[in-house]
């Protein structure tokens, strides 16, 4: 039996306060209703933060947890990996805003761009430099702040995002046990860009006032072409992820996918033979949380013991890019 490299040793999450339900839109004048939400979604309500519920607040909140719970103070983090599509400046990445945060004093800290997928992409990248020797222990966060970035006058995508955080810490593996992540998958398509996107306002279309004006600075969604793709995608990582963990569906304890909506959620379980009672879903509460609702799932999951040391859990996600990435990991 082959030990792993790293597992997980603690999980965390951050959530603001205010819950935002289906039926305050009306509220804001947007011509929408719980029925239509629930019917195509499954989302019932998210978080929206409050300007001090920063990027960087949430992914604090959840990072203070895991480190809590995995015993380690902030001084041991070798690497604080975040991944964010709102990042609370330009400049620097949030995560070095983390790293003073936290008083990490001896870590690397880097933000990482891979929208829906990247905590998965942040965890692989952790993996990666844990195997290589490069570090020991690494903070692994994922933390979003949707609401800056959506556009409050389009309904068709402003009732899918929420805001929140989830953290992990992940460290080398020392029991000789075959506990921690199994294995990992990720890939991209980058000519599908403009499906999922905020088209201006970045270095090539710096912020002018008719970019504001025409709103074209905020996310652009052509929500049934991404429906069919998260649904391919999202299940062609959930075969990799097994094949290459030699592992079969019945193997799974517990499937975890990206949060975005029950329907794709519901074609992934199926597409990857695991019936709905082995599939966690909390998008009714938190709706899309793009990087953060993974590892918030997983911190629901373990603190609700509905897994525990010894349970095996596949996570998938798929998100703007478009980036696919998945990982199973023995807890
Ligand atoms: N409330 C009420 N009606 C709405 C609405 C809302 N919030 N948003 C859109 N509509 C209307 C549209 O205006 C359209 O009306 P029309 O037929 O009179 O023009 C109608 O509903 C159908 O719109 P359409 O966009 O075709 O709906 P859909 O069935 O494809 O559902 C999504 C829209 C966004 C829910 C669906 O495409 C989806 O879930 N896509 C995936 C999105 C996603 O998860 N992205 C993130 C991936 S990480």
């Amino acid at each position: 039996m082959i030990p792993t490299v790293a597992r997980i040793t603690g999980t965390g999450r951050g959530l603001p306060s205010r819950i935002f339900t289906n039926d305050d839109f009306a509220s804001i004048g947007i011509e929408t209703s719980d029925e239509w939400i629930m019917e195509r979604t499954g989302i019932h309500e998210r978080r929206i933060a409050s300007d001090t519920e920063t990027t960087c607040w949430m992914a604090a909140t959840a990072s203070r947890q895991a480190m809590a719970r995995a015993g380690v103070t902030a001084g041991e983090i070798d690497a604080i990996i975040l991944s964010t599509a709102t990042p609370d400046r330009l400049l620097p990445a949030t995560a070095v805003d983390l790293q003073a945060e936290l008083g990490a004093t001896r870590a690397a800290a880097f933000d990482i761009s891979a929208a829906c997928s990247g905590w998965l992409y942040g965890l692989t990248v952790a993996e990666g430099m844990i195997a290589s020797g490069a570090i020991d222990t690494a903070l692994v966060v994922g933390a979003e702040k949707m609401s800056a970035i959506i556009d409050w006058k389009d309904r068709s995508t402003c009732v899918l995002f929420g805001d929140g955080s989830g953290a992990v810490v992940l460290q080398r593996n020392k029991s000789g046990e075959r506990a921690g992540i199994l294995s990992t998958f990720m890939r991209s398509d980058g000519c599908l860009a403009n499906l999922l996107y905020r088209p201006d306002g970045g270095a090539a279309h710096p912020m002018t006032a008719e970019i504001l004006e025409n709103r074209t600075h905020l996310v652009k969604m052509a929500g049934r072409e991404v429906f069919k793709h998260a649904v391919r995608e999202m299940s062609e990582a959930a075969d990799r992820a097994l094949d290459s963990a030699k592992l079969r569906a019945a193997d799974i304890d517990l499937l975890i996918p990206h949060q975005a909506n029950t329907r794709i959620i519901e074609a992934t379980a199926k597409h990857a033979n695991i019936s709905m009672d082995k599939v966690y879903v909390n998008v009714d509460r938190f709706g899309n949380t793009s990087s953060a609702s993974i590892p918030i799932a997983l911190d629901e999951v373990i603190e609700k013991k509905i897994v525990g040391p010894g349970s095996t859990v596949m996570m998938v996600a798929f998100g703007a890019g478009f980036t696919w990435a998945s990982a199973i990991v023995r807890l």
